[in-house]
């Protein structure tokens, strides 16, 4: 069985005052049957783990450089996410991709430094609207996965979140049977690369827009094991029934 994940990614967004939200999420959901992950800026890893200390939130980091250390200004390795407390790195997220020009083959090498240092790898992947329009969403995706996710990846070691470009911040959602496609055929494809085992212990999550009102719709549907949640994860009051309706689905 899959335990299910919420995952919440601050992108650059939180001072020291958001660790309020932190600390009334953990009373909220202390023995959840969730797993619940928060990815604050790297400014605020080490109090943030510290603030869930005593509760049942894992923290991680947003992205994670493929060396160990060296002269990269501004960049951070596995090692250090892990000095810091985290225990899991976003990988590929589409802004980064965009921002910094991030390949699948520069997630690949990343994920593989942050598995090789014991972080859970949540990989991102997703298509434009442009992309969808054409109908290339599977092709789009099933290249991103492939090119993606290292060998060797395990149920522990990754999560594959589809997170349509389109569909992030924007308050759109795919329908359920959009979300159901990509998720059936992401599972599909790492049956067949790693074999049915771990295919089917990798944890898929659903992320763009995900808000309290359409969470238990979007958890309802068949391969969705949780979400990678953006703006409603900033504040306990949203992400809160978020958890909710997941440890409920
Ligand atoms: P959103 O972001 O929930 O604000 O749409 C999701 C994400 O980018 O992970």
């Amino acid at each position: 069985m899959r335990r299910k994940l919420a995952a919440g990614n601050w992108k650059m967004n939180g001072t020291t005052q958001s660790l309020k939200d932190l600390s009334a999420l953990g009373s909220a959901h202390k023995g959840s049957g969730v797993d619940i992950l928060i990815c604050p800026p790297a400014t605020l890893l080490a109090p943030a783990v510290q603030t869930v200390s005593r509760s049942d939130i894992r923290i991680g980091g947003q992205d994670c450089h493929d060396q160990t250390n060296g002269a990269h200004t501004g960049d951070i390795s596995a090692e250090m996410l892990v000095d810091a407390g985290a225990s899991a790195v976003i990988l590929g997220h589409s802004e980064r991709r965009a921002d910094h020009h991030e390949t699948s083959e520069d997630v690949r090498a990343k994920a593989k430094a942050a598995q090789a240092a014991g972080l859970l790898t949540v990989i991102c992947l997703g298509e434009s609207l442009l992309q969808r329009e054409a109908t290339n969403t599977l092709d789009i995706i099933g290249a991103q996965l492939s090119l993606s996710v290292p060998d060797g990846a395990t149920g522990e070691n990754l999560v594959v979140a589809y997170e349509p470009i389109w569909a992030i911040g924007s308050g759109l959602t795919p329908t359920p049977d959009q979300i159901g496609e990509v998720h059936d055929f992401m599972r599909t494809r790492l049956e067949r690369r790693f074999g049915a085992g771990v295919g089917r212990s990798v944890r898929l999550l659903y992320g763009g827009s995900v808000k309290p009102e359409n969470a238990a719709e979007i958890f309802a549907i068949s391969n969705v094991d949780g979400a990678l949640v953006g703006g409603a994860s900033l504040s306990a009051k949203d992400f809160s029934p978020i958890i909710s309706a997941l440890e409920a689905s």
